[in-house]
């Protein structure tokens, strides 16, 4: 078999994703943390499953993502990975996992090698991070706005980005990890005037959350979308299970939803 071989199944890759932006067609995405809902995402024509650190909250019933381990993120990346076939599948690196540029490198080594990850995910403009892993051949998704894993820095979780210095400085963020060789941007929590500046000055997709309806496309926690999450849910995400009798449905409401603009409304918006 030539080493060009394709499989007879072809899962989504970042030319595809890229080629999405261009043509104007909206990405669709969810967190997935195991085989079966990532089976179910696949079934449901989702364009990306990312493996979030949201895992620490929503399955693993933590306050916060920052007691996520490397271990916990590569268990649930293999789950997802061996339910999926369609769907380009993106890995968080955890709190601490990328606080150098060495380390960073080795885990998203781990994540894809053995996880099955297509690309990783880290919070933040870590630029020396990602120019650092893009060297070395690995596909980097970067994520502004609201950060999570700052959430003890930070003392809640807020919109970001509502005053005009820190919109700037988020827009700079966003330029300069392009710049450093980020192929993918995940902004959350930013008001959507925002987020539509900077989808349109940047090549890369950007992929909102709770970031306005301009994005290339949108991304939920699974739980969220299916209205079983633990928390109070935060005012950009939609329980698709009101209108619909199975998770199954209320994925492909929700797919149609992205690909269509009608998710999300202003009411989801900042
Ligand atoms: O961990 C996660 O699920 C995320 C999304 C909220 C973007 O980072």
């Amino acid at each position: 078999m030539s080493q060009y071989a394709t499989h007879s199944v072809k899962q989504k890759n970042i030319a595809d994703l890229q080629a999405m932006k261009q043509a104007g067609e909206k990405i669709s995405s969810l967190t997935a943390y195991d085989a079966s809902f990532a089976g179910l995402m696949d079934r449901a024509a989702i364009d990306v499953i990312l493996v979030g650190d949201s895992l620490g909250m929503v399955v693993q019933g933590h306050a916060s993502t920052l007691p996520v381990s490397m271990q916990d993120i590569l268990y649930h990346t293999q789950a997802v990975s061996r339910g999926c076939q369609l769907a380009f599948i993106i890995a968080d690196l955890p709190f601490m996992s990328h606080a150098t540029p060495l380390l960073a490198a080795e885990n998203a080594a781990l994540l894809i090698q053995q996880g099955g990850a297509q690309m990783v995910k880290l919070e933040g403009a870590c630029l020396a991070e990602i120019e650092f892993m893009v060297q070395q051949s690995i596909p980097v998704c970067a994520h502004l706005g609201l950060l999570p894993q700052s959430f003890y820095q930070q003392g809640k979780y807020a919109v970001q980005g509502k005053e005009e210095k820190e919109a700037q400085r988020i827009l700079a963020e966003a330029l300069a990890v392009e710049q450093a060789g980020a192929q993918m941007l995940i902004l959350e929590c930013v008001p959507a005037s925002l987020a539509k500046q900077i989808t349109q000055q940047l090549t890369i997709p950007v992929i909102g959350i709770g970031a306005g309806v301009d994005c290339d496309g949108q991304v939920l926690v699974v739980y969220d979308m299916l209205g079983i999450g633990l928390a109070t849910p935060p005012r950009f995400t939609k329980d698709y299970m009101q209108q619909t009798e199975s998770i199954f449905a209320a994925i492909q409401a929700y797919v149609d939803e992205v690909k269509s603009s009608c998710f999300p409304s202003l009411s989801h918006s900042f």
